[in-house]
């Protein structure tokens, strides 16, 4: 018998039930059964249902600890916004890699997983005026989502035998990034055989860029975080075909709930077309299944998906022909290629 996994769905909006129908066709292929417990949170049914429809939404994501998140319209509220507020999630996870066949400028092969600290830094204070010419703001550093995230990138390397950098302005703002960099240090010493090192960020920005092949896992406060995503994705080439986990945690530090999405909007331009490439879904649907502990099927997932783009089996975003269809038929196929005793087999 296949092992099986709850997951709650989170239907969106635009190209969002295309998507879902090429995860279900995809994860009919994989040698684990997905158990999808949708909720659906367009913007009919929140505008209709409101607070309510967020309740059912986070019921469902603590139950099943994992959740699949298609692209929502963003218009009274930021959906991404609410539930990462209601389900605390603190941590950001954001692989970034050259995808052969993703055109880009940079010709250099970059990979890299940005491990950032989803709250405060100066992300969490408004600001304000002092007068008409002065401005203030508090930059927040805490222990609590520092240390999870730290536990959350060293755990990484140890599974995957990468290394981490961790990042900040230390020397410019020592009490805060001081204070990251210092719990960073405690975390580190858990786990002794992890390589940690210790870049200033800005100097990292450029080292990133001259000598990719040096960073691995980065862990990063807030705003760096977002800074080198956009930047890496941007080298990458990926900007829209990247995907994230959004990671909650239990008093232990320990990841208690994952949201897992793609960085791409709804597409409105090309929704119910049979036009949407479908590979940040599977690229999100990968990660999830490294959640669950199945990591040779979450790469079975990644592998057959970029081999295709490396064929120039691709979707007409890519320059291609394929449509969402034929490219998640195409993927599935591949998948059960890459795990050709397990996957289909019968129930029971
Ligand atoms: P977008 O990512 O939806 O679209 C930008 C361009 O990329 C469009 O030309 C679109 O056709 C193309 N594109 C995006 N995803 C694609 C895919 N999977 N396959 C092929 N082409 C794809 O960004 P935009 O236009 O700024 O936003 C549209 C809507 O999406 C807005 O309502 C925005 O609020 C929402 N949005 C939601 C996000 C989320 O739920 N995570 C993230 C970003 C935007």
């Amino acid at each position: 018998m296949r092992p099986t996994y709850p997951v709650a769905e989170l239907l969106g909006d635009g190209i969002g039930a295309e998507l879902s129908r090429a995860v279900h066709r995809l994860a009919e292929a994989l040698p684990v059964r997905l158990e999808f417990i949708p909720v659906d949170i367009s913007l009919e049914n929140r505008r209709a249902r409101g607070k309510l429809l967020y309740d059912e939404a986070v019921e469902a994501i603590h139950a099943a600890r994992v959740a699949l998140k298609h692209p929502t319209t963003t218009a009274e509220e930021s959906p991404n916004a609410v539930l990462r507020r209601r389900l605390n999630l603190s941590v950001i996870h954001r692989p970034v890699y050259t995808i052969p066949g993703v055109p880009t400028n940079f010709r250099r092969e970059l990979d890299l997983d940005i491990v950032r600290i989803a709250t405060g830094g100066t992300y969490d204070d408004p600001g304000r005026l002092i007068g008409e010419d002065g401005a203030v703001s508090l930059r927040i550093v805490e222990r609590q989502p520092v240390t999870q995230a730290a536990r959350y990138a060293f755990n990484l390397a140890r599974k995957t035998g990468k290394r981490v950098t961790s990042s900040s302005k230390y020397t410019i703002q020592r009490a805060t990034d001081g204070l990251f960099e210092q719990i960073t240090k405690e975390v580190a010493g858990q786990f002794p055989e992890v390589n940690h090192s210790v870049e200033l960020f800005d100097a990292m920005l450029g080292k990133v860029i001259m000598a990719p092949e040096k960073f691995q896992i980065v862990l990063v406060l807030n705003e760096y975080g977002d800074f080198l995503s956009d930047m890496a994705c941007g080298l990458a080439g990926s900007l829209g075909i990247g995907a994230s986990a959004n990671l909650g945690f239990d008093a232990s530090a320990v990841v208690r709930v994952a949201l897992f999405d793609a960085a791409h909007g709804t597409a409105p331009d090309i929704a119910g077309k049979n036009l949407a490439n479908p590979t940040a879904i599977f690229l999100a649907l990968s990660l999830l299944l490294y959640q669950l502990g199945e990591i040779a099927v979450g790469q079975a997932v990644k592998n057959a998906t970029l081999e295709l783009l490396r064929q120039g089996v691709r979707t007409p975003d890519l320059g291609g022909q394929e449509t969402t269809e034929s490219f998640t038929d195409a993927v599935a196929a591949g998948v059960a290629r890459h795990n050709p005793l397990h996957a289909n087999e019968p129930e029971g």
